[in-house]
C-alpha cells in the first residue's frame, strides 16, 4: 500500500515534468560583465531572480531564457572577445549588458553585424546613440537626459559661468554637447572644461583642481565614475574647494551610485547639489526591494539593477513572442577562423527579435518599460542635496514643471519675487550651511582687479589722483570714486581692488580716454574707474556698466546785459491782462458805489455828466487812497474798503516788479545755438576729449577753429580771450557754470551721450553685477549725497549747479499776470453783485413799479443819512441857504 502511494507520486511528478518542463524551448542569451565587481554581482542577481519571476508567473510560455555569462574583464577587448565566443559557440540569441558604455560600443557593432540585439542596462553614453544601430536597445536614461535639470538648478541661482568637470573618456564626454547646448540657452558661460583622466593620479587631479580654483567660476558640475569622484572630492576637500561660495552638482552618475563611495568621501561631498535618476514607487518595487534585502542582506539594490531586472523580463517577452520558429542556427560550423564568421549570412531571428523587442511595453520595477529610439525615455530627475553622508532629496524636476520642491506640487510662479526657495527645499552649502554662493568669486586668493583711474588735470570733483611722493601709494578722489566705491559696498560679494593711475613716469597722462579704455582690452588693466563716457566706438573693445551719471554735450556762451530800459518799460512789469483786468475793477467799483451812494449821498448827485465824472474820478482816486467823496451806506464801505485792500497789494507788487526790471541785469547769451556759431566763423573751445573733437569736426566745424582746454579756468580764460563759445560735457558743465554762472550760459545740448559708467572686459561677469549695484545707488539717498558733496558751487553768487543747473532764467516768467491776484478779483466782484443786489432788493421793495427812474434820482427820504447829512463843508458848497439851519444841527448834536 505504501510504495503504492510513492510510485503514485513518482508517476504524478513524472507526468507533471513532462506536460510543464520538457517542452519548453532553450533560448541563449549572452550576458556580458565585469565578473566579480559590485555592480556585476547585484544586476547577475536581478537578471536571475527576474528570470525566476518570470516563468514564475507565465509557466505557459513556450520559451526559456538560458544566460551565459562571459566575463568581459573590465576591458573593451574581452568584452568584444566574450562577445564573439558566445555568437559563435553558444549561438545567442540576443546579449545583455556590458557595464560601461566604452564595452557597449563594440558590443553594438558586433551585434549589428550578426544581427544579435544587444540590450544595455547601464550604458548611459549619448555617444551610443551616434551608431544609429537599430540593434541597440538602452533599459537605461541617456546622461544626457539630465542636462535640463541641471541647467533649471543653474538658472535658478542665476550663475553665469560654470566649468564642467568630468573625466576624458567616452562616459565624460558624451554628456558634454548636450551640457553646453543647454547652457548656451540661458547665456550660461563655459570658460574652461576641466578633464580628468580616468587613472590619474593624486597629484595630476590635485593640478587640476588648482587650475579650477584660481579661476573666478566657482560653479562646477561633475560627470564621472563614483570612483573617481570620490578621489576628486577628496582631494578638493584638502584644498579647500569645499568651502563657502562654491558650487558642486553631480550628476546621476555619482548620485545613483552613492553607496558605493565609501564614508571618507561621502563626508568629503558635504553640501553638494546632484541630480538623481527619480524611481516612482509602486508596489511591486517595494515587494522586490523587501525580497532583495532578505536575500541579499549585505548588497545594496541600485538602479541599475532594477533596470537589469526589467530588460531581462523584456527580452524574455520579446523571445516569447517570436516564437521558436527559424530558432535553430543559420550559421554553419564556423570553424577555429573569427573571420569565418563574415560569410555566414544574418540571422532571421535575429530581425524578428528586433522588431518585438521595441514594440514591448510593461510597467516595470523602474517605471514604464517602451523603447523610443532604443532608448527609455526619462521626464523626472530628483535633485538632491548630500547631507550627513546621505542624499537628502530637495526636489524635482519635470519638463512641465520645472523644479518643484514636491512631485504633486503646483509650480511657484515664475514672478519677480520667486526665490530659489519656492522651488527647493533648503540646501546645506558646502561648509556654511546659509552662504548661498554667487557662482563667481572676484579677489582670487589675494588677487585684487587692477583698476585703471584717469589722470585729470581739471575738474577734479570728479575724479582725481594723487601720488604720494614719499609711499608711492596712489590715492583716488572724486565723484566717480565715491561713486565707485559706494556701489561696491552694495554688492553682494567682496571685491577688493587698487586703484593704478594711468600717467607716464613724469605725471604727465598716459593718453586719453580712448587710449585708457584700450588699456582694459589690453588686459592691462582688469577695469576703469573714472569720467569714462559711455561710447559706441569704445564698447566695440569693453563692456560698460549702466550709467552713473548722466552726460552729454553742453553749449556755453557768454552772456552780457541786454535789459531795455525804453518809454515803455513802465508797462511791463505787469501782462495786458492783468492791465485790463485791473481797469475793468475800477470803473466796476466806480459805478457800484456810485449806484449805492446816489440816492443818499449828495456828492453824487448833480447832473448826468457831472455824475459820470464823479464816477470815473472816484474810481481812480482810490488808487492813491484819496477820493474827495465820502461813503456813507455800510455796502458801499465794505466795498471800498476791500477795493482799498487789493488796490494796495496791487500797486505794491507793481512798484516792486518794476524796481527789479528797471535795476537788476537782463543777462542774454550771444548765441543761441550751435548752427548760428558754425555760421559765425568764431573760434570755439572743447574740453579735451576725443569724441566731442569728433563730433564737432563731424558737425563741421574746421581743425582751425576749435581751441582744447582742459581746466575751468582755462576755459574762462579762452572764453574771455574772444571765443565765442566753449563745448562741455554736462557734469563738467554743472561745475563751469557753478564757478562763472554771471558770465555764461549753456544754451543748447548739440551731442547726447548716455553718461559715465564704469569699463569692464567684455562679458565679464562683474559688468552685470555692477550694473544692478549702481542702480541700487542711484535710487538711494546716497547718489544725491554724493552729488551734492562733489557739484559744489564756487561762486556763492551762484545758485548751486546741483538745485539749478541753469542760473539765468528767462524774462517772461517775472511779469505779472491775472493768474498771481485772481482770488482778489473774485472777492471784488461778489462784493459787487452782493451790495448791488441787496440794493436792487431794497429799492424794487419800497418802489412803486411805474416811476422806477423817477424814484432811482431822488434821494431816499427814509434814508438815515439824508436827514443827518449836515456836513458843513458839503452843505457849504452846495446849499448854502439852509446854513443856518446845519448850524443848528451841529448844535444840537
Ligand atoms: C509536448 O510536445 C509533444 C510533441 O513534441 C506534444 O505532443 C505535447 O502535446 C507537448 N505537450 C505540451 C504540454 O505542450
Ligand atoms: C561578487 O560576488 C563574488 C562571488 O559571488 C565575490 O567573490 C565578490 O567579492 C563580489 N564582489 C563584490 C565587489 O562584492
Ligand atoms: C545566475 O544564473 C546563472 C545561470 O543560471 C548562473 O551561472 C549564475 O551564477 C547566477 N548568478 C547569480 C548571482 O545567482
Ligand atoms: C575611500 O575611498 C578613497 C578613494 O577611493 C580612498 O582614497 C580612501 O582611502 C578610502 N577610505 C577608506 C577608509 O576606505
Ligand atoms: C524561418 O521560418 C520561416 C517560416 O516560419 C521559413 O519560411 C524560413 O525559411 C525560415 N528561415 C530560416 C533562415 O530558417
Ligand atoms: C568711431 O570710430 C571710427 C573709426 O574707428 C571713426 O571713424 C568714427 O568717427 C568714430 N565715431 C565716433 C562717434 O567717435
Ligand atoms: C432848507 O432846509 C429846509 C428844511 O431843512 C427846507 O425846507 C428848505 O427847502 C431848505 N432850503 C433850500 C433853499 O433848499
Amino acid at each position: 500500500m505504501r510504495s503504492n502511494m510513492v510510485f503514485f507520486f513518482v508517476l504524478l511528478l513524472f507526468l507533471v515534468e513532462l506536460s510543464g518542463g520538457q517542452n519548453k524551448t532553450e533560448v541563449n542569451v549572452g550576458v556580458v560583465t565585469d565578473v566579480g565587481t559590485l555592480y556585476s554581482n547585484i544586476s547577475m542577481r536581478c537578471i536571475n531572480l527576474s528570470l525566476a519571476d518570470f516563468y514564475a508567473s507565465r509557466p505557459d510560455f513556450k520559451t526559456r531564457l538560458v544566460v551565459n555569462v562571459r566575463d568581459s574583464r573590465r576591458d573593451v577587448v574581452s568584452a568584444a572577445a566574450a562577445t564573439f565566443e558566445l555568437i559563435k559557440k553558444k549561438q545567442v540569441k540576443a546579449i545583455l549588458g556590458p557595464w560601461s558604455s566604452m564595452q557597449a560600443h563594440f558590443l553594438i557593432e558586433i551585434g549589428q553585424k550578426f544581427r544579435v540585439p544587444v540590450v544595455s542596462y547601464s550604458a548611459t553614453s549619448p555617444f551610443l546613440n551616434s551608431l544609429r544601430s537599430p540593434y541597440y536597445f538602452r533599459a537605461t536614461y541617456e546622461d544626457a537626459s539630465q542636462v535640463n535639470a541641471v541647467r533649471a538648478i543653474i538658472k535658478l541661482f542665476g550663475w553665469r559661468e560654470v566649468v564642467p568637470v568630468y573625466m576624458d573618456n567616452n562616459f565624460g564626454e558624451g554628456i558634454m554637447p548636450r551640457l553646453a547646448d543647454a547652457l548656451q540657452k540661458i547665456n550660461v558661460r563655459i570658460p574652461y572644461r576641466s578633464v580628468i583622466d580616468s587613472d590619474a593620479t593624486d597629484d595630476e587631479i590635485s593640478l587640476e583642481l588648482h587650475k579650477m580654483m584660481n579661476m573666478p567660476t566657482r560653479v562646477f558640475i561633475v560627470h564621472m565614475y563614483p570612483s573617481l569622484a570620490a578621489r576628486v572630492f577628496i582631494k578638493a576637500k584638502d584644498i579647500g574647494l569645499m568651502t563657502p561660495g562654491y558650487v558642486w552638482i553631480l550628476t546621476n552618475g555619482v548620485i545613483d551610485n552613492l553607496r558605493s563611495i565609501n564614508e571618507t568621501s561621502i563626508e568629503a561631498m558635504e553640501g553638494v547639489l546632484g541630480v538623481k535618476t527619480y524611481i516612482r514607487n509602486s508596489k511591486d518595487l517595494n515587494n522586490f526591494k523587501s525580497r532583495w534585502r532578505k536575500r541579499f542582506p549585505h548588497m545594496e539594490l541600485n538602479v541599475y539593477g532594477l533596470w537589469a531586472y526589467d530588460a531581462t523580463t523584456a527580452l524574455a517577452l520579446a523571445i516569447e513572442e517570436v516564437g521558436t520558429n527559424n530558432l535553430t542556427s543559420s550559421y554553419t560550423d564556423p570553424g577555429e577562423n573569427l573571420f569565418e564568421f563574415e560569410a555566414l549570412g544574418s540571422s532571421q531571428y535575429g530581425l524578428k527579435l528586433l522588431h518585438t523587442l521595441s514594440r514591448v511595453h510593461f510597467e516595470g520595477l523602474a517605471g514604464e518599460l517602451l523603447f523610443v529610439n532604443g532608448q527609455l525615455q526619462s521626464s523626472v530627475f530628483e535633485i538632491v542635496n548630500v547631507v550627513n553622508a546621505g542624499a537628502r532629496s530637495i526636489g524635482f524636476w519635470t519638463e512641465e514643471k520645472n523644479l518643484v520642491k514636491k512631485l504633486d506640487h503646483k509650480p511657484p510662479n515664475m514672478g519677480a519675487l520667486s526665490t530659489w526657495k519656492d522651488h527647493l527645499k533648503n540646501i546645506i552649502w558646502p561648509r556654511d550651511p546659509s552662504y548661498v554662493p554667487k557662482g563667481w568669486e572676484i579677489p582670487l586668493k589675494g588677487k585684487r582687479l587692477h583698476i585703471g583711474v584717469p589722470k585729470r588735470a581739471g575738474f577734479t570733483n570728479l575724479v582725481e589722483v594723487t601720488r604720494d611722493s614719499s609711499t608711492n601709494i596712489i590715492k583716488a578722489t572724486g565723484f566717480c570714486i565715491d561713486f565707485f566705491e559706494a556701489v561696491i559696498k552694495e554688492m553682494d560679494y567682496v571685491v577688493s581692488y587698487e586703484f593704478s593711475s594711468f600717467e607716464k613716469l613724469n605725471g604727465e597722462p598716459a593718453g586719453n580716454y580712448d587710449e585708457l579704455v584700450q588699456q582694459v582690452y589690453l588686459m592691462n588693466y582688469d577695469a576703469v574707474v573714472g569720467d569714462t563716457t559711455i561710447l559706441a566706438n569704445r564698447s566695440k573693445y569693453v563692456d560698460f556698466t549702466l550709467p552713473f551719471i548722466k552726460s552729454g554735450v553742453g553749449l556755453i556762451v557768454p552772456i552780457k546785459d541786454q535789459v531795455k530800459r525804453t518809454s515803455m518799460s513802465f508797462l511791463m512789469p505787469l501782462t495786458w491782462n492783468l492791465w485790463i483786468t485791473s481797469f475793468f475793477f475800477f470803473f466796476l467799483i466806480g459805478f457800484t458805489v456810485w449806484v449805492i451812494e446816489h440816492r443818499v449821498n449828495p456828492d453824487f448827485r448833480g447832473p448826468a455828466n457831472y455824475q459820470a465824472s464823479t464816477i470815473f474820478w472816484f474810481a481812480f482816486s482810490t488808487m492813491v487812497f484819496a477820493p474827495k467823496e465820502r461813503v456813507f451806506s455800510f455796502g458801499a464801505r465794505v466795498l471800498v474798503i476791500t477795493w482799498y485792500f487789493i488796490v494796495l497789494v496791487l500797486t505794491q507788487s507793481y512798484t516792486a516788479s518794476l524796481a527789479s526790471l528797471l535795476t537788476s541785469q537782463q543777462l542774454h547769451p550771444t548765441i543761441t545755438n550751435i548752427d548760428s556759431l558754425l555760421q559765425t566763423g568764431e573760434k570755439v573751445g572743447y574740453q579735451r576729449t576725443s569724441f566731442i573733437l569728433e563730433k564737432l569736426k563731424e558737425k563741421g566745424f574746421s581743425n582751425s577753429r576749435l581751441v582744447p582746454f582742459d581746466t575751468a579756468e582755462e576755459c574762462h580764460e579762452l572764453l574771455q580771450n574772444g571765443n565765442a563759445a566753449a563745448f562741455l560735457e554736462l557734469p563738467y558743465s554743472r561745475l563751469f557754470l557753478g564757478q562763472y554762472c554771471n558770465k555764461y550760459k549753456m544754451v543748447e545740448e548739440p551731442f547726447k551721450v548716455d553718461g559715465f559708467g564704469f569699463v569692464f572686459p567684455i562679458r565679464s561677469p562683474l559688468v552685470a553685477d555692477v550694473s544692478r549695484a549702481i542702480l541700487k545707488v542711484a535710487e538711494s539717498p546716497k547718489a544725491m549725497e554724493l552729488e551734492g558733496a562733489w557739484f559744489k558751487k564756487k561762486d556763492r553768487s551762484c545758485p548751486d549747479p546741483d538745485i539749478s543747473p541753469d542760473p539765468n532764467p528767462s524774462f517772461t516768467s517775472r511779469q505779472l499776470g491775472v493768474d498771481s491776484f485772481w482770488l482778489l478779483f473774485l472777492i471784488a466782484f461778489v462784493m459787487c453783485l452782493i451790495t448791488l443786489g441787496r440794493f436792487t432788493v431794497c429799492f424794487l421793495w419800497k418802489t412803486n413799479v411805474n416811476d422806477m427812474w423817477q424814484e432811482f434820482q431822488q434821494p431816499d427820504k427814509d434814508s438815515y443819512i439824508n436827514k443827518v447829512e449836515k456836513c458843513p463843508c458839503s452843505s457849504s458848497r452846495h446849499m448854502p441857504e439852509n446854513n443856518s439851519q446845519a448850524a443848528n444841527q451841529m448844535n444840537n448834536y
